[in-house]
């Protein structure tokens, strides 16, 4: 099967040879190609190029997108999609008062959802979720991390992986799965922490590796849930189980999280609301990825990432959504560039190469997916007409999406 896309106004984050991130000054440049084709062959990329150099081919299918920007569909390489219920009635407590950490402490947050999700049954959760996943995907993401976090039971977490499994199996679109059961600690474990961490990694780890469940191990390091020194307990732990870190640092305090990622080869470190000269300091010439998700911040009423300094600093970035019944109840990639933009002063094109290339990196999904390069599949945006791409933060409230084509094939 091949697809031909004729007259495209601009072909953005065009790659003719791989990169696999871009940092730092390289961020600002997005490299686009006016009036152009791309061919698609099967799932993947076969050519491209400006319409002047358009090759003698028989397409089954022609895309005429005069007018229209095609880009690679948005990497997300951090959600919590698969949960049971929401959280709508701690969303009005904060309006009228509470902070998240006084909920938190109450039993409500991370505690809350994961009596939902024990509460739930697996075939109800996957429904619930493959919702959410069909939401981002006609949003245009193309990739996604999906973590688990709502279970911190041997049973819920296993129960939570396998949704993201039936959901990978049953999606054409690339997920990836992150083993978070250092979440919270659950209530009767208040008084035995360390009773939870043995549960973690001498129940749970063994067990998801052995069904090869996970590829990734996350951990919450935050005052209040896991210390540093707890943080690296379980990354430890996970890197000899076959897992790589990719952690939640920094987002009410910075306690040396960052660091301890870096040290342990985290692929990304995530959130970084707060960050102090020596988190930006130990983040240059490491390959560990920052991730921002101003979503979280924008609905947490808490700081943005400092982007302007991380990048100044020749830091690269990449933009998440963190899609969650709490802190994030969005998983809108668009909002999150828009944002990026709108609070966290990054450009356009620094947004978009955080939210494609940058994002596939943070995933381990740089090889195939976030950029226009020959031979990576074939996920794509065409956007409605527009005057030129920098419309799609600007008009930060609304769908310039047409259509999505993941592998391929459009999205229906
Ligand atoms: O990334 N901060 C930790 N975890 C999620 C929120 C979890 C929740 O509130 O359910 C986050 O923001
Ligand atoms: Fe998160």
């Amino acid at each position: 099967m091949t697809t031909l896309i004729t007259n495209i106004k601009e072909l953005l984050q065009v790659r003719e040879t791989f990169v696999s991130k871009v940092s730092g000054a390289e961020m600002a440049i997005l490299p686009t190609i006016k009036n152009a084709f791309l061919i698609i062959k099967d799932n993947l990329i076969a050519d491209f190029g400006a319409m002047e150099n358009l090759p003698d081919v028989t397409a089954d299918q022609i895309i005429d997108a005069t007018g229209r920007i095609v880009l690679p569909c948005w990497c997300d390489s951090h959600t919590h999609i698969v949960y049971a219920g929401n959280r709508e009635q701690e969303f009005v407590d904060r309006i009228n008062g509470l902070s998240y950490e006084e909920i938190a402490n109450r039993g409500g947050g991370i505690l809350n959802s994961a009596k939902k999700l024990n509460e739930t049954s697996e075939e109800e959760i996957y429904e619930q979720s493959r919702l959410r996943l069909e939401e981002v995907m006609n949003l245009g993401t193309g990739a996604i991390e999906i973590k688990s976090g709502y279970g911190l039971t041997v049973e819920g977490e296993l129960k939570m992986l396998q949704v993201i499994k039936k959901l990978a199996d049953n999606y054409p679109i690339s997920i990836k799965a992150t083993f978070l059961g250092a979440h919270a600690f659950p209530l009767h474990y208040e008084e035995n922490k360390e009773g939870y961490i043995d549960e973690i990694i001498s129940k749970m780890l063994p067990e998801i590796t052995k069904n090869k469940l996970a590829e990734y191990i996350d951990v919450f390091c935050e005052s209040g849930y896991f210390s540093v020194e707890e943080t690296e307990k379980i990354m430890e732990a996970g890197i000899r189980f076959g897992l790589t870190p990719k952690i939640h640092v920094n987002q009410f305090k910075s306690l040396g999280g960052v660091k301890a990622g870096v040290k342990h080869k985290a692929l990304s470190v995530d959130h970084l609301e707060n960050m102090n000269r020596e988190d930006i300091e130990v983040l240059k010439d490491s390959e560990t990825m920052p991730v921002a998700l101003p979503s979280c911040s924008y609905f947490l009423s808490i700081p943005y990432t400092p982007a302007r300094e991380m990048i100044s600093a020749g830091l690269p970035i990449a933009l998440a959504t963190d899609f969650n019944p709490g802190s994030t109840p969005s998983g809108n990639m668009n909002f999150v560039v828009a944002t990026a933009c709108i609070k966290m002063k990054m450009t356009p094109e620094e947004a978009i190469n955080a939210a494609t290339i940058n994002g596939a990196y943070a995933m381990g999904l740089s090889e195939t997916h976030g950029s226009i390069t020959k031979g990576k599949r074939a996920n794509l945006i065409i956007t409605k007409p527009v005057s030129s791409f920098y419309q799609i933060p600007y008009a930060f409230g609304s769908n310039l999406i047409e259509s999505v084509l993941i592998e391929g094939k459009f999205l229906v």
